[in-house]
């Protein structure tokens, strides 16, 4: 199962609407392992489960790691307790980030779309555009105050920081947005409520593969399993198997098997069910493993198969 660290909440700071960012920290002092921009973590929210936020601190500094959290008035339990019941001095279990979200190395210059609470990652991203000295443009939509207008402030030097407040101007058009792309060397990046993520998916739709990117809150419907069939489900390292129906949850049938697997979103965009597969033909459901990924990884909460046997390494 996952493994997870603990940390003190040294610090929670007040920052936008309905919005607290907290600053964590080892209990001791010792120094954090490194990430990457664009990676999230799982807190651990007692007696409800795993909640995952982006990491949105400056990936340079190993003396603490932030996240944003918004109260949600749908609250499935993690915003409300973050906000109602975390207290500076608390100590809580956090599992290792883990990035579903990469920068693009190869691209020259980064537009990235934020909706709301949706800026998080880009934070982190921007402060690795400026070190790394590429072109960048942030473009935040929010209605009424910015969240995490005091993180954004520390990146305002930049000046390639756009806030659009849509509940006083009309919301920019998407090839505004999207500065007139796609042009050589861009690459586009979207993280907000569904419809946006839907309206970025259109107005790119057109770009050349493997120039934008999607980071997901919440999982989006799951396409259909073309082909899927019952099988045999085989761990590798046990010999143990058993059938599983044509869209049962492979996730839980590995688990019944005695796997230790994790599982955050159980909705294919966290990535944190990953496992890697040896035999048989999986259909892959996921929104984050690259195609190259998928030749030997799998993300064991939405993927069905299209042989009758599928053997995983677990
Ligand atoms: S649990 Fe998140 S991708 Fe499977």
């Amino acid at each position: 199962m996952a493994r997870h660290i603990m940390l003190a909440v040294r610090r929670i700071i007040p920052d936008g609407p309905d919005t607290n960012r907290l600053v964590l920290q080892d209990p001791d002092g010792w120094p954090l392992p490194k990430w990457k921009p664009g990676a999230h973590l799982d807190l651990q929210v007692p007696g409800i489960g795993p909640r995952a936020y982006s990491l949105c601190g400056d990936p340079a500094t190993q003396e603490s790691w932030e996240i944003a959290v918004r109260c949600e008035v749908n609250s499935r339990g993690g915003s409300s307790w973050v906000h109602d019941v975390l207290r500076q001095g608390d100590v809580v279990a956090v599992t290792m980030p883990r990035c579903t979200f990469p920068i693009a190395a190869e691209a020259s210059r980064h537009v990235m779309i934020a909706g709301g609470i949706g800026v998080t990652p880009f934070l982190a991203m921007a402060h690795e555009f400026e070190r790394r000295g590429v072109a960048w443009t942030l473009h935040l939509l929010a209605r009424g105050g910015p969240p995490c207008g005091l993180a954004l402030a520390g990146l305002a030097q930049s000046g390639r920081i756009r806030t659009h407040d849509t509940a006083r101007q009309a919301r920019p058009r998407w090839d505004e947005l999207l500065d007139g792309g796609p042009t050589v060397g861009l690459h586009a990046y979207c993280c907000g409520p569904q419809a946006m993520l839907d309206g970025f998916a259109e107005a790119t739709r057109d770009w050349p593969r493997g120039t934008t990117s999607i980071e997901h809150f919440v999982p989006p419907p799951l396409p259909a399993a073309e082909g899927a069939m019952q099988y045999t489900l085989r761990r590798s390292v046990t010999g143990a198997e058993m059938e599983v129906e044509a869209g049962g949850s492979m996730l839980k049938a590995l688990r019944m098997l005695g796997a230790q697997v994790d599982a955050s979103c159980e909705g294919g965009i966290c990535g944190a069910c990953e496992v890697r597969w040896l035999e048989g033909e999986p259909i892959h459901r996921d929104r984050v493993l690259s195609p190259e990924r998928r030749r030997t990884h799998l993300l064991a909460c939405v993927a069905q198969c299209a042989s009758d046997r599928l053997v995983v390494e677990a």
